[in-house]
């Protein structure tokens, strides 16, 4: 496997590296060291993680000269929460993290999220490092710049927009990462391909039994082909004003599910997955989907091992959620359809029609 470094470049300014290698943590601190201009780094890890890599990671902040401390948050969704951007405020505090600081972000998509909004809102924001110790967080939450915490009301609803100053991905931590963890970077590496298509899509096509398998070469080839696709939607529309929304492709549906199912029933990428199974179903008749594109699809996803549900909830309340959904307007729901791979556009559609493919759904005959 040879290093790879991206560049992201926003519009409003910002640009900054991507690092696509093994062993990065042991030089993350060094090569943060000529970014900022502070010496005080606060590293956030959760207790999966931080058993793992957190003395290395620490231990290169400290020989890039920094003043190093850290935080070490539970594991899981929950952690996303006000009490712990709280206790982490504290910890700036604690260490005099002036401006010129760095907030470092060592987990998956959770740590992400939470550090990130913290290095967001601390002085008005300071300087993020992620991290990211999932494949998940490496292909999608550890760029593009939004950051979140959930409330009562619902997930992800408190957040900001603030993009980290270099992301280091280290395949090397992917080691530990559990089994089921995969499959949620694998269902955003499959939607990041239909919504690109073109070389993209074929790569993965031909490349997903590896993928599947672990080889790492190929597991580096489809990061770095999903990192180059988002990046470029985001450089595209930062804050989600218009071509972002493609990234919700699958999405509608897969919050409804989750949300149904309860938290952690059907992970994440499982729920893509069918979301994106559902969108093409439902695009057959709204969208000008062929048949023989919903199979195209379900091929990719099962060689990923992203298999379709065999359990289904309730029609009628997989739809009340969605109508609750942000992205519900006017008693039209709004859908992201792939006609092919790399032809997507959104479009309303009529309540009814998708009530008719929901129960279709449940039936299992959808
Ligand atoms: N900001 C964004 O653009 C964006 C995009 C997608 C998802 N997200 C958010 O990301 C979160 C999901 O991210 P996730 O799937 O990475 O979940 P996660 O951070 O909860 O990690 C999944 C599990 O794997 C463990 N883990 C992580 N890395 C490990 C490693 N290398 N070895 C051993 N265990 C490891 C974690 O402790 C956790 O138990 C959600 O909160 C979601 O809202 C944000």
């Amino acid at each position: 496997m040879r290093a790879q470094c991206l560049e992201m470049s926003i519009p409003n300014g910002s640009t900054y590296r991507i690092y696509l290698s093994r062993g990065l943590l042991d030089g993350v601190g060094e090569k943060t060291a000529s970014l900022v201009a502070g010496r005080k780094a606060l590293i956030v890890s959760d207790a999966n993680v931080a058993p793992h890599y957190l003395e290395r990671v620490c231990g290169s902040f400290a020989r890039g000269g920094f003043e190093v401390a850290h935080e070490v948050v539970a594991a899981g969704e929950a952690s996303k929460c006000l009490e712990n951007a709280s206790r982490l405020w504290d910890a700036c505090a604690r260490c005099g993290l002036g401006r010129d600081g760095v907030v470092v972000a060592l987990g998956g998509g959770v740590v992400g999220d939470l550090a990130g909004f913290v290095a967001a809102t601390w002085l008005r924001g300071v300087a993020c490092v992620q991290v990211p110790t999932t494949l998940l967080a490496m292909v999608d939450s550890s760029i593009g710049g939004k950051t979140a915490l959930d409330i009562d009301a619902g997930k992800n609803l408190v957040g900001a927009f603030a993009q980290p100053v270099l992301v280091a991905c280290d395949f090397e931590t992917l080691a530990t990462l559990p089994e089921a963890e995969w499959a949620n970077g694998f269902a955003e590496i499959a939607k990041s391909a239909v919504i690109e298509g073109g070389g993209f899509y074929e790569w993965l096509a031909a490349h997903a039994e590896g993928l599947r398998g672990r080889d790492y070469t190929v597991v580096q080839g489809a990061v770095a082909r999903s990192l180059v696709f988002k990046g470029r939607v985001v450089a595209a529309d930062e804050r989600e004003g218009g071509v972002r929304e493609c990234l919700n492709y699958g999405h509608t549906f897969a919050h409804a599910l989750e949300a149904a199912a309860g938290l952690g029933t059907v992970s994440h990428g499982r729920a893509v997955a069918e979301g994106m199974r559902f969108a093409a179903r439902l695009g057959t008749e709204a969208a000008g989907v062929t048949e023989s594109f919903v199979a195209q699809q379900a091929a990719l996803l099962d060689a990923l091992g992203l298999r379709a549900l065999d359990a289904a909830w309730p029609a009628d309340e997989l739809f009340a959620r969605m109508a609750f959904d942000k992205k519900a307007r006017g008693g039209m729901l709004r859908f992201v359809f792939a006609t092919a791979p790399g032809i997507w556009q959104t479009m309303t559609v009529d309540a009814d029609l998708v009530k008719i493919h929901l129960i279709l759904w449940e039936q299992g005959v959808g």
